[in-house]
């Protein structure tokens, strides 16, 4: 009977809906008094920009009313803007979104308001919502009023749509800001605010509302000065405003067709994305902050943060995540909790510490510092105090933590080692007595010399299987996996990371070192896949790192180079202890921008590698510059060679057009070389120039010094002590603001700068281009290259005639 009856029900339901999406015919944009949502049913904008109505987030079984982007289409929907971020439905289809007493309320399964615009209205029954093309849901007391008694724009969610406000009220003291999601499926409010700091006109983003860990720096007019990339008068239009009642920063695109939004994401970072059309992805233009690591306490107490490689979070050894679940779906702020939770009051015997190493700059928050003498009353103290989680002793110093343990993160440079306090069992190893330890010595040297003899006839007779399965297609040679296992020790020894996979050292049995790259995530075919490494096989220059072979193994596939003694060159250009003279820095320039003429110009298929920094700049042992990394974008299976998506490119070298959602050329590797240049001659990255706090954009100040004439060698590198060819150091400024130019047509090809650089174009040097808009100083000059400043008609006057126009 209950059979009948539900299905009656379900029938009726059924019918019912079918009525309503009727009723809400082929997308309205608007619900009016008489309608509502439920179930399958949605409304979209004007232009069906943006859709509304019931959504899932990931696997989980909650519902909630949210707006996603209906042009573009992702799977899942990419989501907007949420309106019940804390209280969803399960059941959608008993749940709707009316319009009750002039507000918009959502009712659950059983009638009852969850969410609503909560706006104290007189009962009007003339009040409708409407969905605006730009995202914005609006409440209007009747369809012919303009301004909105409520707006979704008021209250955003973890989105900030283009028209939008990030906000402060002055009178009112409510900030509106972006609140990251909980985790990947659940839009509750998270850990990390976007909001605005009205005193210094600047973003920062807090960690639980409280702690500031990131901030873009003040607001010039111009740049953010902490994020120069994120600027003025390229493609988007920012502005601050600032009276008694409010202060706000809100943008526009300059090109409405450029599909765009910032979010403050799960991962605890901000994020500027565009929509390519091309590839149907969102392109990640740039993060703030820049690792995930610098997110304060992304892995929760107890969780350390890994710099590099996955999973970004680690409990410490000894403790557990406090919810797997939350924890698989990446969200760590949970954090980790002990395996045996510590006896109080037990002799000291069963509690062990286990040492761990921090970096000093950022040592975990929440210590009480004494001043003891020596590192083992610190110890001590700890020992005897029941809430002690652990401590830290620096030169009379120390460090007690009470508290949970926050903020750790793995750091190579100034090492801070804590002591944290595990009970004994949950330590790796236990004490053992005297007898023990001889025995175990005695036992390990046996055990030692039958390992060496195990490896000895291991490697002969892997010298053997090297010779006898080696293929070699083309110019390269076909490893086998367990063969690079080997020669790698067991991938061991890590060079780095990059893109695509991780690279280690390796050693072949004939002794020449090879730098072995592991892709990750290759989706290509076996044959696809030689195919497209014979073609890069078939790549070879003296500034291009040559590929010698390769493996293929099911999902094993790995790269084998030749290894370069000299790292990169970020190690040589950042790193006090190494310092390149001038003379090999400008090699360095000229060797790079061969590899890329190269590259662009010379191989069979065009190859644009989109990722050119000092990190894949390799040096040979005579510090000859070898590109790294390129032609790899096919081979992982993606079309990179027109545009990009999110895997390619690197904050900072990135062109602007990869934001824009047009095809990238060459001339993206024109820029990133560009702001190499910029590195090469100061070394130091560009957005680390800071002077007495403030920040300089190094690019904008050698384009200030360049057209001033002023002092160019005051723009090099300190350590060089002015031992440069000024004309040298003049032509690398002037191509390096050549090529970061916004419209790509203004930039040289790298032939022309190949050719430049080799002096043969010298004369010739083409006019500064147009397009360097607006370059701006600290001392709030803004200097204009104007069109009319830049002279067609005398082709080597360069740089130098364009005129700069000071403001105020
Ligand atoms: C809503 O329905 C009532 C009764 O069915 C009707 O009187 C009223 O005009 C309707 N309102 C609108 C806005 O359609
Ligand atoms: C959702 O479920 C599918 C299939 O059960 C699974 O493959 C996927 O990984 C899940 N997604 C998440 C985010 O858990
Ligand atoms: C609907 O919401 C009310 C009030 O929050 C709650 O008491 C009730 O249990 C909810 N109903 C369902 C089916 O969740
Ligand atoms: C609506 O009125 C209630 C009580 O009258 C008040 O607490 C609330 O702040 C008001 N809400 C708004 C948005 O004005
Ligand atoms: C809506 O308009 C009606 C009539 O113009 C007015 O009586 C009512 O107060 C207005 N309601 C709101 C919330 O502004
Ligand atoms: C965030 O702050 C609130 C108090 O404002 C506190 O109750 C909560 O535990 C904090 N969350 C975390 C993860 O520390
Ligand atoms: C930039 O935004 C400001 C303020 O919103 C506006 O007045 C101006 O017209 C916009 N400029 C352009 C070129 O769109
Ligand atoms: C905010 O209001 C206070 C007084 O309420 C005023 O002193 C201050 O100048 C205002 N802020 C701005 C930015 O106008
Ligand atoms: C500030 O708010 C008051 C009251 O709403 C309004 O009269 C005034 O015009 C506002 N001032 C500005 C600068 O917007
Ligand atoms: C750490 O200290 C800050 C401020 O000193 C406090 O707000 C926070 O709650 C503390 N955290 C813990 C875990 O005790």
């Amino acid at each position: 009977m209950s059979f009948t009856n539900s299905s009656l029900l379900m029938g009726f339901l059924l019918l019912l809906s079918l009525a309503l999406i009727i009723s809400l015919s082929s997308a309205t944009d608007t619900i009016t008094a008489n309608q509502s949502i439920s179930g399958d049913q949605t409304i979209s904008s004007k232009d069906e920009n943006f859709e509304l109505g019931f959504f899932k987030a990931g696997n989980s079984s909650n519902y909630y009313i949210g707006m996603w982007y209906k042009k573009v289409s992702t799977d899942p929907p990419t989501i907007a803007w949420v309106a019940n971020r804390e209280t969803p439905v399960s059941d959608r289809f008993k749940s709707e979104l009316k319009i009750i007493d002039g507000n918009l309320v959502l009712l659950n399964e059983s009638k009852s308001p969850i969410w609503s615009t909560g706006i104290n209205s007189s009962n009007s029954n003339s009040v409708i919502a409407v969905l605006l093309d730009d995202g914005n849901l609006v409440l209007r007391n009747g369809s012919n009023s303009i301004d909105p008694i409520w707006q979704s724009f008021d209250f955003p969610a973890h989105t900030w749509l283009p028209g939008a406000k990030i906000a402060y009220n002055n009178i009112t003291g409510r900030k509106q800001l972006l609140t990251s999601w909980k985790s990947i499926e659940d839009p509750a409010e998270g850990l990390f605010t976007l909001e605005l700091d009205p005193i210094e006109k600047q973003y920062i983003i807090k960690w639980n509302r409280t702690t500031q860990y990131w901030t873009s720096g003040p607001w010039n007019g111009q740049i953010f000065s902490q994020v120069p990339e994120m600027r003025l008068n390229y493609i988007y239009n920012f502005s601050y405003v600032s009276n008694v009642n409010e202060s706000y920063f809100t943008y526009s695109l300059y090109n409405p067709s450029i599909i765009s939004r910032f979010i403050m994401d799960v991962s605890g970072q901000i994020k500027q994305l565009s929509w390519l059309d091309s590839t149907k992805q969102w392109n990640l233009f740039w993060s703030q902050p820049r690792t995930q690591c610098e997110v304060y306490d992304f892995c929760g107490a107890f969780g350390s943060c890994r710099q590099s490689g996955l999973p970004f979070c680690n409990c410490l050894t000894g403790f557990n995540p406090r919810s797997q679940s939350d924890w698989d779906l990446s969200d760590f702020s949970g954090g980790c909790v002990r395996k045996t939770n510590l006896q109080c009051g037990r002799t000291s015997e069963k509690y062990g510490f286990l040492s761990i190493s921090a970096s000093i700059a950022r040592k975990p928050p929440n210590s009480t510092l004494l001043s003891l003498s020596s590192s083992r009353e610190c110890k001590n103290r700890c020992l005897n105090s029941c809430s002690c989680n652990a401590y830290s002793y620096d030169n009379t110093a120390c460090s007690i933590w009470e508290s949970e343990l926050l903020d750790l993160s793995d750091s190579n440079s100034n090492e801070l080692t804590i002591y944290v306090k595990v009970a004994s069992k949950d330590l790796p190893s236990n004490k053992k007595n005297n007898a023990v330890i001889i025995g175990a010595v005695v036992g390990s040297v046996v055990f030692a010399v039958f390992i060496l003899g195990l490896i000895l006839l291991l490697v002969y007779r892997k010298k053997k299987k090297f010779a006898g399965k080696t293929t070699v297609e083309g110019s390269l040679v076909s490893f086998v996996y367990r063969d690079l296992q080997t020669a790698t020790k067991n991938f061991s020894d890590k060079l780095g990371g990059g893109g695509f996979g991780s690279v280690f050292k390796g050693t072949l049995p004939d002794n020449s070192d090879v730098a072995v790259k592991k892709l990750e995530s290759v989706s290509q075919g076996e044959k696809q896949f030689r195919t497209e490494v014979s073609t890069i096989g078939t790549i070879q220059h003296v500034n291009l790192v040559r590929l010698r072979g390769f493996c293929s193994e099911g999902n094993y596939k790995l790269l084998v180079y030749d290894y370069m003694p000299n790292g990169s060159l970020d190690a040589h250009l950042f790193k006090d202890e190494k310092c390149l003279d001038w003379k090999t820095r400008y090699q360095i320039a000229l060797g790079t921008a061969r590899g890329l003429v190269y590259l662009h110009e010379k191989c069979r298929d065009c190859i644009i590698h989109c990722d050119i920094k000092p990190e894949n700049i390799l040096l040979d042992n005579d510090l000859c510059p070898k590109v790294a990394d390129f032609g790899l974008a096919k081979l992982m299976g993606r079309d990179f060679s027109r545009v990009l998506t999110t895997m390619r490119g690197t904050r900072g070298y990135l062109a602007p057009e990869w934001l824009s959602g047009v095809a990238i050329t060459m001339k993206a590797d024109v820029y990133s070389f560009g702001m190499m240049l910029f590195e090469i001659i100061s070394g130091k990255r560009n957005s680390e120039h800071s002077e007495n706090r403030k920040i300089k954009y190094f690019p904008m100040h050698v384009a200030n010094v360049v057209i001033g004439g002023d002092d160019v060698l005051g723009l090099l590198d300190p350590r060089l002590n002015g031992e440069a060819k000024g004309e040298e150091v003049i032509k690398l400024c002037k191509v390096a603001c050549w090529c970061i130019q916004d419209d790509e047509e203004n930039r040289p090809t790298m032939s022309q700068v190949e050719q430049i650089l080799e002096g043969v174009l010298d004369v010739n040097m083409p006019p500064m281009p147009r397009s360097l808009k607006l370059f701006v100083d600290n001392e709030d000059d803004v200097v204009f290259f104007t069109e009319s400043s830049s002279s067609q008609s005398n082709p080597s006057s360069g740089v130098s005639q364009a005129k700069s126009v000071s403001m105020n």
